[in-house]
């Protein structure tokens, strides 16, 4: 199977080389984590190996996306500028487009949509897709109805052929039974968390799931340094 480079090289090492080509990867925590940072690794690397990428933002704005990569040495501005990597905005809910047409005098795209229809967004050529956070949409679902659209969505994502990483903030996850997971083809959770000896806050990445690879199903410490993420040493 062929494998993609997760941006981040201790992670790589961890996944024998990296996601699995193709499927789709899920990423949840809860706000602050580094979420929207893990997955910058991944499109920069992706950018850098001439791979298209699109993201599906629903809460920052390019601009943000761009300066916070700029930050952490990830600077996706060529990238943005020459198209190979193309960022969607999707807004956030039909009071703001009210809110929108009534300032402003157009409507803009809602959440209050289908997750299949996400898919329709991506544009054919495209090789990595990341859609940051699909938490936005699943807030007026039941969890059989989330389950539902999100298979589907994965379903045709996977069938185009696009390596995806879903975003998922924990709220959504929990609120959704955390029915997410077994919808994909590996997850990855990010924590922060006490250390009880220290009592100092410290981050962990842990690989619950990951199909066709050996992992070690540990969490992994982590820090967000001014070069980005930056696994400490484990076991595998
Ligand atoms: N240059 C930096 N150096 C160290 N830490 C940083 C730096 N830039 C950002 N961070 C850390 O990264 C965290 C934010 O990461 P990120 O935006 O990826 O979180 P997130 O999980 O996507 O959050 P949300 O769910 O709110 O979108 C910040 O709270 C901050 O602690
Ligand atoms: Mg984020």
């Amino acid at each position: 199977m062929e494998r993609i480079s997760t941006g981040i090289d201790e992670l790589d090492a961890k996944l024998s080389g990296g996601y699995v080509k193709g499927k789709g990867i899920l990423v949840t925590g809860a706000s602050g984590t580094g979420k929207t940072i893990f997955a910058l690794h991944f499109i920069y690397r992706s950018c850098l190996d001439g791979k298209k990428c699109m993201l599906i933002a629903t809460e920052e704005t390019p601009e943000d996306i761009l300066h916070q990569g700029g930050i952490l040495g990830l600077d996706l501005n060529k990238y943005y500028e020459n198209g190979l990597l193309t960022i969607e905005r999707v807004f956030e809910s039909r009071s703001y487009q009210a809110d929108q047409k009534k300032k402003y005098g157009f409507e803009t795209e809602g959440l209050d949509i289908d997750l299949p229809y996400l898919a329709d967004s991506v544009t054919e050529g495209t090789d990595i897709v990341v859609i940051d956070n699909i938490g936005v949409f699943t807030l007026r679902l039941t969890a059989q109805d989330f389950r539902e659209q999100f298979d589907v969505l994965n379903y045709t994502l996977d069938k185009k052929g696009y390596t995806t990483i879903f975003i998922m903030d924990d709220t959504a996850y929990n609120m959704t039974h955390q029915i997410a997971d077994y919808s994909v083809y590996g997850s990855v959770k990010l924590v922060v968390k006490e250390n009880p000896y220290t009592g100092k806050m410290e981050r962990y990445m842990g690989v619950p799931k990951m199909r066709s690879t050996n992992i070690l199903p540990d969490m992994v410490m982590f820090e967000i340094t001014s070069e980005g993420i930056k696994l400490k040493k484990s076991k595998q």
